[in-house]
């Protein structure tokens, strides 16, 4: 009896609570304590497939910026470009923390550049993206880069996987090794080849943990997932992103070693990220500064931009080519307009940007379609605000979900269609579309990222004919509860136009 009357009493006191709370919040459907909508989440899921149907579900009732309770946790969603624009660039001082417990804090625990906040954050991020720069992020430098890597790899598969007049590849550990030698290249000056047992058990271990990695999974706190409760789940998330670090935390020892002894020198502010960050470590010493710069922080700063740089880009090139198969109109448009431009006679450059319309349009189409992360990372609100004319407490997950903005019907009519030319015919609609997020907080390595896709996806349509191996892959992704949206899974023939 007594045990009834505390469970009522608690019950009552909890929704009495939460109801309070949501007084404070944008809209959204009723929580229950405890389990928040974790329910109307599951059942909605459920029968509209996806996470991002169940998101504009919930929008249909609630608006542009609603909140979701991911059990205790307050979430809140904005699917509108102008309320994005209004809250993460105008008032970006209350927009920017990062909102990292629990799964984003594993191993990094603060530290990093994504998961990390405040003073720690801005001189990691600052650095990175110095250092990147200095390294040619954005100038021809870096062109060169991945055109070397683009030409070394095109060259070892026609030795490998040339079958019947074609290159056949698996499309995703073609790009994967594509662009993970790109970023590894400026990160540590390796590359990654074919048979590289241990970047296939890198790809095979991040493949594993993105595959498992569910929405949910953002939310818990540290000490829940520590707990022996969840250590299944622990091992089956977490030992991928430990073995990852363990790669990064070897290499690092490995170029100290070689620094130590000589047989690296390292001149003119260095080869590559490994390179500047020691001589910042070093300077900061000799400086006598407190310094947050040293070989652990080292270690999840190549960790944190190796992950990034890696599945993202390689996931986007993924979404491109099982569009493009999909849509041969669209590549023949592709070819006339860099055939007009190149007479075939040389490659595609960054500099020819203002003279691909259709090229440019085709990247932003592709971009939309990926919308590779179904889920945003959240921020993090710390003081009382307004966003949308609506009250945000203290404590809330924010996010700007661009895999909503993407598929706004009003905004992206025929949203599922493949149409690079509705770039061309609406110039406006560039604005919206934010695959690389908003605000301060946005993608670090945007440039990069572009440039990737622009020569990649260019010079691939221009050297070669591509053809689907059986059927073209359908257009849609593996996990639509999963954080990432990964792609079709999908083999592809590259057939040289000239041989
Ligand atoms: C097509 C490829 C890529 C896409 C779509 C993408 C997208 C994103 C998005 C949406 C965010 C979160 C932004 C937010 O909170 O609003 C992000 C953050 C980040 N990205 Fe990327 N990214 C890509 C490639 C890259 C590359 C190549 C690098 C590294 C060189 C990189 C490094 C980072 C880092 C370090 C952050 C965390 C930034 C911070 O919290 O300050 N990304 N990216
Ligand atoms: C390509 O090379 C051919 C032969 O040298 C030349 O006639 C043609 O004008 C070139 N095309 C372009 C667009 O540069």
């Amino acid at each position: 009896m007594l045990i009834i009357l505390l469970l009522v009493t608690f019950l009552a006191v909890a929704t009495a609570y939460q109801w309070k709370r949501c007084q404070k919040l944008p809209k959204g459907p009723t929580p229950i304590p405890i389990i928040g909508n974790f329910h109307q989440f599951i059942y909605h899921g459920l029968k509209l497939g996806s996470a991002v149907a169940v998101y504009h579900h919930f929008e249909k009732t609630y608006g542009k910026v609603f909140t979701l309770w991911m059990g205790p946790l307050p979430t809140v969603y904005i699917a509108d470009y102008d309320v994005a624009h209004e809250s993460h660039i105008k008032r970006s001082n209350i927009f920017s923390k990062r909102f990292a417990t629990g799964t984003m804090n594993y191993i990094r625990e603060g530290r990093g550049i994504i998961a990390s906040n405040g003073e720690f954050w801005q001189e990691h991020r600052r650095f990175a993206l110095t250092t990147l720069r200095n390294f040619g992020l954005g100038r021809n430098i870096m062109e060169e880069k991945i055109m070397e890597e683009y030409r070394y790899r095109i060259a070892d598969f026609k030795k490998t996987n040339f079958k019947n007049g074609a290159i056949e590849v698996h499309a995703g550990s073609f790009f994967d090794l594509l662009v993970g030698s790109i970023i590894n290249q400026l990160l540590i000056s390796e590359r990654f080849e074919q048979d590289d047992k241990e970047f296939d058990q890198i790809k095979t271990a991040l493949a594993e943990s993105l595959e498992n990695f569910g929405i949910v999974d953002i939310f818990f706190p540290t000490a829940f997932l520590d707990s022996p409760l969840m250590s299944w789940r622990q091992k089956k998330i977490f030992k991928p992103f430990d073995f990852v670090y363990e790669v990064s935390k070897r290499n690092i020892a490995k170029r100290v070693a070689q620094v130590e002894s000589r047989d690296h020198v390292i001149e003119d502010g260095g080869n590559d990220f490994v390179d500047a960050y020691i001589l910042k470590i070093q300077k900061d010493k000799r400086d006598g500064v407190k310094s947050t710069f040293d070989y652990e922080t080292m270690a999840i700063d190549v960790f944190d931009l190796w992950q990034a740089g890696q599945e993202t880009t390689s996931t986007t090139l993924s979404w491109a080519f099982s569009c493009l198969l999909n849509y041969p109109n669209v590549v023949k448009k592709l070819r006339a307009e860099l055939m007009k431009l190149t007479g075939g006679n040389r490659s595609i450059g960054l500099n020819d940007r203002p003279d691909t319309p259709y090229l440019n349009a085709t990247c932003n189409e592709v971009q939309r379609i990926a919308s590779i992360l179904n889920v945003n990372l959240f921020r993090h609100i710390e003081e009382d605000t307004v966003i949308a004319g609506q009250p945000l407490s203290a404590g809330t997950a924010v996010t700007t979900q661009m895999s909503m903005l993407h598929t706004d019907e009003k905004v992206f009519k025929n949203s599922t269609e493949f149409d690079p030319e509705r770039f061309i015919v609406n110039n406006n609609l560039e604005k919206t579309l934010i695959p690389f997020g908003i605000g301060k907080r946005s993608c670090l390595g945007e440039s990069l990222a572009r440039a990737e896709l622009y020569l990649i996806l260019s010079n691939l349509i221009l050297d070669f004919d591509i053809e689907p191996v059986g059927s073209p892959p359908q257009m849609k992704t593996l996990n639509p509860f999963g954080l990432l949206r990964r792609p079709p899974v999908y083999n592809i023939r590259f057939k040289p136009v000239k041989l």
